[in-house]
């Protein structure tokens, strides 16, 4: 019988993260305050644990990872490894297929690795609420569960078209014991601004940062938590990598082509960091980001100093990026509509040690049904951008001839997002690319730095 999945014991779940800035042959450039001057720790301790500054700008190869943590990792992880024959026949490549589902987890997605250890290292020291945003509703469940783990209030800003398309992540989040406000809200500055301009501004996950990091700085028993981009929250994900690698020893086998979904860059990170660790000591395994056409960050965009948000209260990041102000259009992946990327990622990028490509809307779902008829699993509409350029490989495997090891990581399951799977299958979804003037118009609006 041929082993379909490849399964770890809980003691095999990692005991440290793995920080890639150690073996990254540049150091990453500084983020810098709105002096345009690198800022140190202080200038982010009004809204972070100073455990969480430390690893942001760590450069350690190895950070051990609480008990606690890995108390809680125990509910879901070690997440399974897949090989994927039903697909592998489906598409009658001669490719091996493998996946990880990390929508094992109970908010059904990679989110909540990064969410337990954030909600860890702000109870101890001594927080008491978070304030957070979302876009499609992953990250907000994730921190709702992690608070409710740790005894912390959650309050969750929440892109306001996802708050009106997925109500069930809004009831999750209430399981959960959060609070949910549809951003821009009448709760912040930023948010009473935006409404003012706009009343029936749809929001966007830079606005809803904005609107929880001036939360998170006006009330000193705050803290913000971010879902994606920084460097810390890509560290906490690095146990996606570092299982894999375990159980592709298991069966004897290495990829020679990985491939995630990238929103802000940490499940790519995630997935891909442990391998560029074995990389850069010598072995050959190429790393592809797979964003969408719609939302084109790191294929299209800029790579520049650039805000994290739409009202600029955060630092400015050396990253790919479409411009703080991007308005998204309104595709279906949610978790892939942020205009900028992790400072890493984009470094890695930007320095040729790790590639990208961009797929259309449309081609995303066609991968998903795909995989679902063939795996059974439904995944997220984020996941179907890593599913999409996978097959497209396989298929070119199909071609050559050549049997190519590859592996993407199923980020999420799409049990929330079926209203997504409803507009393709009613042929209301299309296809946007992101128009090259409005890139062009994006450069005129980054800040200038130096
Ligand atoms: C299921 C799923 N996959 C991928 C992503 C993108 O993740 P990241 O921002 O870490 O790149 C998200 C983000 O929300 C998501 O929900």
């Amino acid at each position: 019988m041929q082993q379909t999945k490849i399964l770890l014991d809980e003691a095999d779940i990692p005991t440290h993260w793995y920080n890639v800035v150690a073996d990254m042959p540049n150091p990453p450039a500084p983020p810098l305050g709105p002096d345009g001057k690198p800022i140190g720790p202080d200038a982010l301790s009004a809204i972070f644990p100073m455990s969480l500054i430390e690893q942001e700008v760590s450069s350690q190869r190895w950070i051990e990872i609480p008990e606690k943590v890995r108390e809680i990792y125990q509910l879901w992880r070690p997440s399974p490894l897949f090989r994927a024959h039903r697909l592998e026949a489906v598409l009658g490549t001669p490719a091996k297929i493998y996946y990880k589902n990390e929508g094992v987890s109970p908010a059904g997605s990679h989110k909540p690795n990064t969410a337990v250890a954030q909600a860890y290292y702000n109870a101890e020291a001594g927080i008491k609420r978070i304030a957070t945003e979302t876009g499609a509703g992953q990250w907000g469940s994730s921190m709702a569960l992690a608070g409710q783990m740790f005894g912390l209030e959650v309050r969750v800003y929440m892109v306001k078209v996802s708050y009106h398309q997925k109500p069930y992540r809004r009831s999750m989040m209430q399981t959960w014991g959060a609070e949910v406000f549809a951003s821009p809200s009448m709760e912040t500055h930023t948010g009473r601004a935006a409404l003012a301009a706009d009343p029936d501004n749809p929001g966007s996950l830079g606005l809803a940062i904005s609107e929880a990091v001036e939360d998170a700085a006006s009330r000193t028993d705050t803290n913000y938590a971010l879902g994606s981009v920084l460097n810390h929250v890509l560290l906490h994900q690095t146990i996606i990598g570092q299982e894999a690698q375990k159980q592709f020893a298991k069966v004897g086998d290495y990829p020679d082509m990985i491939f995630a979904p990238c929103g802000g860059g940490s499940n790519f990170g995630g997935v891909a960091f442990p391998f560029f660790a074995d990389k850069a000591a010598g072995k050959n395994v190429r790393l592809v980001a797979v964003e969408p056409d719609s939302c084109p960050t790191l294929t299209r965009g800029h790579y520049a100093y650039d805000f994290g948000d739409t009202a600029k209260l955060t630092p400015l990041m050396l990253m790919y990026t479409l411009g703080h102000d991007f308005m998204p259009p309104g595709i279906h992946a949610g978790g892939l509509r942020y205009h900028g990327d992790s400072a890493l990622v984009s470094q890695l990028y930007h320095e040729k040690r790790v590639e990208a490509v961009a797929v259309p809307q449309l081609a995303t779902f066609q991968a998903g049904v795909t995989f679902a008829r063939a795996e059974g699993i439904i995944p997220a509409p984020e996941s179907n951008h890593a599913i999409a350029a996978c097959i497209d490989e396989a298929l070119r495997c199909k071609e050559s001839g050549e049997a190519k090891t590859l592996f993407f990581n199923l980020s999420g399951h799409g049990h929330f997002d079926m209203g997504a799977y409803d507009s393709y299958f009613s042929g209301r979804l299309e296809d946007f690319a992101y128009p090259e003037e409005a890139i062009k118009a994006a450069l005129d609006r980054l800040p200038k730095v130096g």
